[in-house]
């Protein structure tokens, strides 16, 4: 995930606690060497000299939330024997698309970064700090979403499970690049503990898919609109992570494409008036959050050393979207 859903409150009572993991959650290696699990990391006592200070996220409105779901009523939507409309072939050929793993070499971290961070000083740095921090929480919640999904959905639909592992991958290697991004700053994200910590919003299926196809391409069109910015006024580029947005956002797409396809094959959320009016709630819900998130952290605080307008980041938004 890519954008963040922290204004959506909980729809009713429903606020559950982590389902559990049976299985640790082993990624594949990738070339930005992070590890990520969905368990607390166990901590070497000879490490102890060289470990970073661990943070906690701050809990605020605009902080992104972890997700859950009902997983039988997904494992019911993805049932080929119940559900007709699931095009399987469609499905077979987004799993390609995942499985090329068109960035397994992109995140590779170079010196750029640790002498970029260092020039960061006085409120610059903690509001920098502030970005690592919330855009790797929002990409972690998408890692355990998807990881969850692909374990339930395994028996039922061997497919479309893959491509949630799949996803999850990229959203374990996004959300590893951006504790790595902290570790310039001396600082790591204890997402261990968060994952155990932090309360989970629960979200019926058709919210889930309503929200997250919502903020995978809005992250979309946020980073390749700050990637395009920056390229044609390099003199602002003053932390090397935005380089990476371009083959970045890309997986945003496509993660954003998959869901497109999965609520093709769920008509009844997107066609009657009541799914329409939902549609609606969400699509306002998710560009509110996004733009508060872009005006608190982006335009007050980091743009300005980037130069980004609010005027010219929307521009680009509106143009971007409007293709
Ligand atoms: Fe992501
Ligand atoms: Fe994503």
């Amino acid at each position: 995930m890519a954008a963040e859903m922290a204004l959506i409150k909980p729809i009713s009572k429903f606020n559950r606690t982590l389902p559990k993991f049976r299985n640790p959650i082993t990624p594949k290696p990738c070339y930005s060497y992070v590890k990520m699990s969905s368990s607390a990391p166990t901590t070497s006592p000879k490490k102890k000299s060289t470990a970073k200070p661990k943070k906690a996220i701050k809990e605020t409105l605009l902080a992104p939330r972890f997700y859950t779901t009902d997983f039988d009523e997904m494992e019911t939507l993805f049932n080929t024997e119940i559900n007709k409309n699931l095009n399987e072939a469609e499905f077979e050929a987004l799993l390609q698309e995942f499985k090329t793993d068109y960035n397994q070499t992109h995140f590779v971290r170079n010196k750029e970064f640790k002498e970029a961070a260092d020039k960061l000083q006085g409120p610059l740095r903690q509001i920098f700090v502030e970005f690592l921090e919330r855009s790797c929480t929002a990409e972690f919640s998408g890692f355990l979403l998807y990881k969850e999904l692909g374990r339930r959905l395994k028996k039922t639909n061997p497919v479309v499970a893959e491509i949630f592992s799949l996803m999850s991958r990229d959203e374990a290697r996004h959300a590893g690049f951006l504790n790595k991004g902290l570790s310039d700053f001396n600082l790591a994200l204890d997402l261990g503990f968060l994952t155990k910590a932090r309360k989970y919003t629960f979200f019926k299926p058709k919210f889930i898919f309503y929200a997250t196809y919502l903020s995978e391409k809005i992250g979309y069109w946020r980073y390749i609109t700050i990637y395009r910015h920056l390229k044609t006024n390099p003199e602002y580029q003053c932390y090397p992570i935005f380089k990476y947005f371009e083959n970045w956002c890309q997986d945003e797409n496509r993660h954003g494409d998959f869901f497109s396809a999965l609520m093709k094959a769920q008509p009844q959320f997107l066609n009657d008036w009541k799914a329409k009016l939902w549609s609606r709630f969400f699509c306002l819900s998710v560009n509110s959050t996004s733009c508060l998130y872009v005006k608190n952290y982006y335009f007050h605080r980091t743009i300005p050393k980037l130069s980004l307008t609010v005027k010219n980041y929307m521009a680009g938004l509106r143009d971007n979207v409007s293709q």
